[in-house]
């Protein structure tokens, strides 16, 4: 019998646009995880109508209007645990988690960071690579750890950072990249072929090539 797919949750905050890569990815037949529930901190996060369109459980848990952050944190383990998920994909989802969350799921968080970390942690990050004037830029799929955009790394994807790059360009070409390694990096953790060992995540390289994690620009 095949093994069940890995029932995952999709954190967002706005667009979803690394949802719907998510949603695309796990339509195929072969795809390890299924997105099972849909979890947003707005009402009006664009996403949900995505997911809505797709048939998949949402719920919102509005900050504005639900008390503390250890209350709206609450209501969304319930809801998490209620849905049997296995699995979080936070995508664009703008909340910095408690430390009691993130070790309350130890180990079964992903977070998406639209730079090549440790680079650039934070906001702006499009931005703050052009004042660095780094030649190469990219994004990040790592586990999550209770400091913020940090964790062990599962995939990077690499692009070029071109003269005359606006912000904005670089941005677009950032997401391009991210919407291609957060597809493979719940590929690589749901099928068990990427694994944490000692804050590192270890690929397996018997089935994968042990770059298989790392997309880069063409050359
Ligand atoms: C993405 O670029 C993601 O990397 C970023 O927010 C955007 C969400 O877009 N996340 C962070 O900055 C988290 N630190 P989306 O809603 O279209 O997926």
């Amino acid at each position: 019998m095949a093994k069940a797919k890995t029932r995952t949750a999709v954190l967002i905050s706005g667009r979803g646009s690394n949802l719907a890569a998510l949603i695309a990815a796990a339509d195929n037949a072969d795809f390890p995880a299924e997105i099972a529930l849909v979890l947003s901190d707005r009402a009006d996060a664009k996403g949900l109508d995505l997911a809505r369109e797709h048939g998949i459980p949402i719920a919102a848990i509005d900050k504005a209007r639900c008390g503390t952050k250890a209350e709206i944190e609450m209501q969304f383990d319930t809801a998490l645990r209620d849905a049997g998920i296995e699995l979080i994909c936070l995508a664009g989802f703008m909340r910095i988690l408690s430390a009691h969350f993130v070790e309350s799921w130890r180990d079964r968080i992903l977070n998406i960071h639209p730079s090549l970390l440790p680079l650039f942690p934070g906001l702006k990050t499009h931005e703050r690579a052009l004042e660095a004037g780094v030649r190469i830029h990219g994004a990040t799929v790592h586990f999550v750890r209770a400091e913020m955009d940090a964790g062990p790394i599962v995939a990077q994807g690499a692009v070029p950072v071109l003269d005359g790059d606006t912000p904005e360009h670089l941005a677009d070409r950032v997401l391009g990249i991210e919407h291609r390694i957060y597809p493979l990096a719940l590929d690589l953790v749901a099928s068990g072929r990427a694994k944490v060992q000692g804050e590192r995540v270890i690929i397996d390289s018997t089935t994968m090539a042990p770059d298989a994690a790392l997309l880069s620009p063409p050359d």
